[in-house]
């Protein structure tokens, strides 16, 4: 299960779970061309991909995604999908903050709570967060994102320590720059010139550079590992 699949990073990661062998459920809210046209190519070529629309900010349809998955038996779930709102933080609305909390938060505690119970049952899954380097290192232009991000951090420990003596691992994967749609309000100003200028390998990151550490994760190799927010972040950040 992958939240936020029609576009940048869970698109990439629609392909690869797929191209590795997975069946893949993903959903998306705005973009159902894109996820229409991702899921149409993939089934064309033979993989088994399902998807579904799903406002996160809204509880009755998270219910309802679960409620029409309940008789599957899903081994990953991957909290990718968020909203990141770039606000002045002296004047911003508590509409954003609602949002940032609800979505990239709120959704990723719910779809963990259904999964979670039904991984520790089957002694086996995987949760994967994905959080930012501003909830690390804190964000001036998205408080409300940043925040939500270093939440999610924190639910990813919960959830690591809760899942462990039942063979589930739970980790946080947080990237730097990846050249995406969420960084458009941001692209072109100067101080994402300065950030990139100061990434010490040179440049962003490719969705496919996330994605394959997300697989790792996911997989047999990573059994040990859990409670960690591993850094895909070219250096910005070593924390
Ligand atoms: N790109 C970066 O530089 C970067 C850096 C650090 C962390 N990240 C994290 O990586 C993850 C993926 O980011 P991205 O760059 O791929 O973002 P993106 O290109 O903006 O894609 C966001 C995805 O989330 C979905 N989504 C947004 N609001 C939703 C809602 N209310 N309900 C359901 N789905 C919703 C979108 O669906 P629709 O398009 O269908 O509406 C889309 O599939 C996020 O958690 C982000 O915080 C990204």
């Amino acid at each position: 299960m992958i939240t936020g699949g029609s576009r940048g990073i869970g698109a990439g990661l629609v392909r690869s779970f797929a191209e590795a062998g997975y069946d893949v459920y993903f959903t998306y809210k705005s973009a159902a061309d894109k996820a229409g046209e991702l899921q149409a190519e993939l089934t064309g070529k033979g993989f088994a991909v399902t998807s579904k629309r799903v406002d996160l900010e809204r509880v009755a349809e998270i219910e309802e995604l679960i409620s029409d998955t309940a008789s599957k038996e899903f081994d990953v779930l991957v909290n990718n999908a968020a909203v990141l709102k770039y606000v002045d933080f002296l004047t911003a609305k508590v509409d954003v903050w609602n949002e940032a909390q609800n979505v990239n938060v709120r959704a990723p505690f719910l779809l963990s709570q259904s999964f979670l119970a039904h991984m520790m049952e089957r002694n086996w899954g995987r949760i994967i967060n994905l959080t930012s380097i501003g909830g690390q290192w804190g964000g001036t232009l998205a408080v409300p994102y940043a925040v939500s991000k270093a939440a999610l951090i924190g639910l990813t420990r919960s959830l690591a320590k809760l899942g462990a003596s039942r063979g589930v691992t739970v980790n946080a994967v947080s990237p730097g720059l990846v050249g995406t749609e969420i960084l458009a309000g941001e692209v072109g100003t100067a101080e994402y010139k300065k950030k990139v200028e100061g990434i010490p390998l040179g440049r962003i990151a490719t969705v496919e550079e996330i994605a394959g550490v997300i697989l790792f994760l996911a997989g047999d190799a990573a059994g040990y590992i859990t409670g960690q927010t591993l850094n895909v972040n070219g250096g910005m950040y070593f924390g």
